[in-house]
C-alpha cells in the first residue's frame, strides 16, 4: 500500500502499449468499494480507448491548434485570488514542471505546447472521464476525489500509471460530443491511463512539511 502511494505520481508521458479491458474492469470494480457519505457513490465514469479516444484527441487537438476559447466553466478550478501558502506552492509546481522539460519561465510558447499535451492524454491509450451530478454538494465532490485516488492506487498495483486532468473540463463540450452524458452531469476531470514512457523527463513534486498541514492535539 505504501509502495502504491509512493510510486503514484502524475505521469505526463505514456507509451502506446494498450491497456487490456479486463484490467480496467478489475480496477474499476475494486475502486467501487471506495467510501462515500450514505453510500451515494456519486461518481459517474466513462472509459475511452481505441477509436473513440483517438477521435476525442483529434477534435480537442483541432480546438487547441485553432486557439479556440475554453468552454464556459461549470466549476472554478481554483479560487480567483490564490492566497499564501497555496500561491507559492502553485508557483513552485509550475517551476518544477517546466524546468524538468527545459522550458524557461519566459518561454510561453513552449509552456503552451507542454500544456497542450493534456489534450493528447500525454500519449496514453486509455482515459477515463469523471462526472458528478450537478445537484451534488462539496461532500460528494470529496467522495469523488477519494474514488479517483483509489483508482490511481489500484492502477499502480497493475503496473499502470495515470494523470488526473482537470484540463479536460475546459473542453467539456468536445468530451460530451463523444460521450453524450446526461445533462444533469458535470465533467469534473479526465484521467490518462497507461504505461509510463520512461524517456519523458520529469521532476518529482515535493510536499509541504508535515507540520504545515497536520496538527496533532494530544496534550503533550
Ligand atoms: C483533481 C486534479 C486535477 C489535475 N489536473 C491536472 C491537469 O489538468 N493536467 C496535469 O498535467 N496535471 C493535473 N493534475 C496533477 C497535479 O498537477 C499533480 O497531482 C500535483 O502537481 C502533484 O504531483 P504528483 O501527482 O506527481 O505527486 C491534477 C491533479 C488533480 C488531483
Amino acid at each position: 500500500m505504501y509502495e502504491a502511494v509512493r510510486s503514484r505520481r502524475a505521469v505526463r508521458g505514456f507509451t502506446d502499449r494498450q491497456v487490456p479491458r479486463e484490467v480496467l474492469e478489475r480496477v474499476l470494480s475494486a475502486a467501487a468499494w471506495s467510501p462515500s457519505g450514505s453510500n451515494l457513490q456519486p461518481w459517474r465514469i466513462y472509459v475511452l480507448t481505441g477509436g473513440p479516444l483517438a477521435e476525442l484527441k483529434q477534435r480537442a487537438g483541432k480546438r487547441v491548434a485553432a486557439g479556440d476559447p475554453w468552454d464556459e466553466r461549470e466549476y472554478e478550478m481554483y479560487p480567483a485570488a490564490l492566497k499564501s501558502p497555496y500561491r507559492e506552492r502553485r508557483a513552485a509546481f509550475g517551476q518544477e514542471r517546466y524546468s524538468a522539460l527545459g522550458i524557461t519561465r519566459e518561454d510561453w510558447e513552449a509552456r503552451q505546447r507542454a500544456a497542450a499535451a493534456n489534450w493528447d492524454c500525454f500519449g496514453a491509450p486509455a482515459a477515463l472521464f469523471c462526472y458528478i451530478d450537478r445537484d451534488m454538494g462539496r461532500p460528494q465532490w470529496a467522495d469523488v476525489g477519494m474514488y479517483l485516488q483509489t483508482v490511481m492506487l489500484l492502477l499502480r498495483a497493475e503496473g499502470l500509471h495515470s494523470c488526473p486532468q482537470m484540463a479536460w473540463s475546459v473542453y467539456r463540450k468536445t468530451v460530451a460530443e463523444l460521450l453524450s452524458p446526461p445533462d444533469e452531469l458535470i465533467l469534473f476531470c479526465g484521467m490518462s491511463i497507461g504505461f509510463e514512457d520512461a524517456t519523458v523527463s520529469h521532476r518529482r513534486t515535493g510536499r509541504a512539511p508535515l507540520a504545515e498541514t497536520v496538527t496533532f492535539v494530544d496534550g503533550s
